[in-house]
C-alpha cells in the first residue's frame, strides 16, 4: 500500500510531537503493510507554513533513521498545501514542494468554502505547468461533503481525488463517511491517505478491507497501490484521465 498523506515528520506542524513518535507511526504503518508513505506537513495554511528545505531535510533524517532501524517502509517528501490566491505564483517561484520533489503532483487542500470556477482555474494553471493537483481529503471539505458530485468538474479539469482512510470507517463522522463512500462508488477516488496525526488511529489496513468490500479487489488495488505507484514511477502520463483509465 502507498499512503499519500501523513503528518509523520516531527515538530514541523501539528503532526508527530517528537522523533520517537515519528518512528512509532512508521512502525504502525509497516505493520499494516504500507510500503511507502508521503510525509506531507501543512504549508501555506495560515497556521503552519513548512518550507520546502525544512521538509526535505527532515524527511532525509527520518529516512536515514528508518534505514538504521531496518524499517521496511520508506518515506518520501511532500507537503499539504492550502489553496490561496498566491498558490500558482508561489509554485512559479519554486517554493512549493511537489510529491517526491518530482514536479509532477502537488497535494492541495481546498478552503472550507470556495467558488468552483476559481478552483478550476487553479487546477488548469497547474496542469499548464505539467503538475497534477491531488485534492486532499476531498470528502471532509464541507462543500464536497454535501455535494460530492462537485469533484467531477475538478477531475475533468485534470485534478485527482484523495480520500482519508479513516473517513471510510466513520472516524470523521457520518457525513464524511457517506461522502467518501459516494466518491468511491462514483469512481472518482484516485488514492488514499492516512492523514495520520497524534490522537488519530492509523487506518490504512482497515480502509483496505473496507474498499475491497465496497468496490472489489481491482478498484481497491488501484486506489491503494496502482494509481499512487504511477506517481512514484512518474510514468509520464501528463493527462490524469490516463491514470484513471489505467486504474479502472
Ligand atoms: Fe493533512
Amino acid at each position: 500500500m502507498i499512503d499519500t498523506h501523513s503528518h509523520i515528520l516531527a515538530e514541523l506542524d501539528d503532526g508527530a510531537r517528537d522523533f520517537s513518535e515519528s518512528l512509532a507511526f512508521m512502525e504502525t504503518a509497516a505493520s499494516q503493510g504500507v510500503e511507502t508513505i508521503f510525509v506531507t506537513p501543512h504549508a501555506c495554511d495560515g497556521v503552519f507554513n513548512c518550507i520546502k528545505d525544512q521538509i526535505l531535510d527532515a524527511c532525509l533524517n527520518l529516512a536515514m533513521a528508518l534505514k538504521e532501524n531496518g524499517c521496511k517502509t520508506r518515506v518520501l517528501p511532500g507537503a499539504e498545501i492550502r489553496v490561496n490566491h498566491d498558490l500558482v505564483a508561489e509554485y512559479d517561484k519554486g517554493s512549493l514542494l511537489t510529491l517526491n520533489n518530482a514536479g509532477t503532483h502537488l497535494l492541495i487542500e481546498l478552503p472550507a468554502m470556495f467558488m468552483t470556477p476559481a478552483i478550476s482555474r487553479v487546477i488548469r494553471q497547474l496542469k499548464d505547468r505539467g503538475v497534477t493537483p491531488i485534492i486532499a481529503h476531498a470528502e471532509r471539505n464541507p462543500m464536497i461533503m454535501t455535494t460530492p458530485g462537485i469533484v467531477t468538474e475538478f477531475v475533468y479539469q485534470g485534478a485527482v481525488i484523495q480520500i482519508t482512510a479513516g473517513s471510510l470507517l466513520g472516524d470523521f463522522g457520518k457525513f464524511s463517511k457517506k461522502a467518501a463512500r459516494d466518491l468511491v462508488s462514483m469512481d472518482q477516488v484516485f488514492c488514499l491517505g492516512s492523514d495520520i496525526h497524534p490522537g488519530r488511529k492509523y487506518r490504512m489496513a482497515d480502509a483496505k478491507k473496507c474498499l475491497i468490500k465496497l468496490a472489489g479487489r481491482s478498484k481497491a488495488f488501484a486506489i491503494i497501490n496502482e494509481n499512487p505507484s504511477a506517481i512514484l514511477e512518474d510514468l509520464g502520463f501528463s493527462d490524469t484521465k490516463l491514470f484513471m483509465k489505467k486504474a479502472y
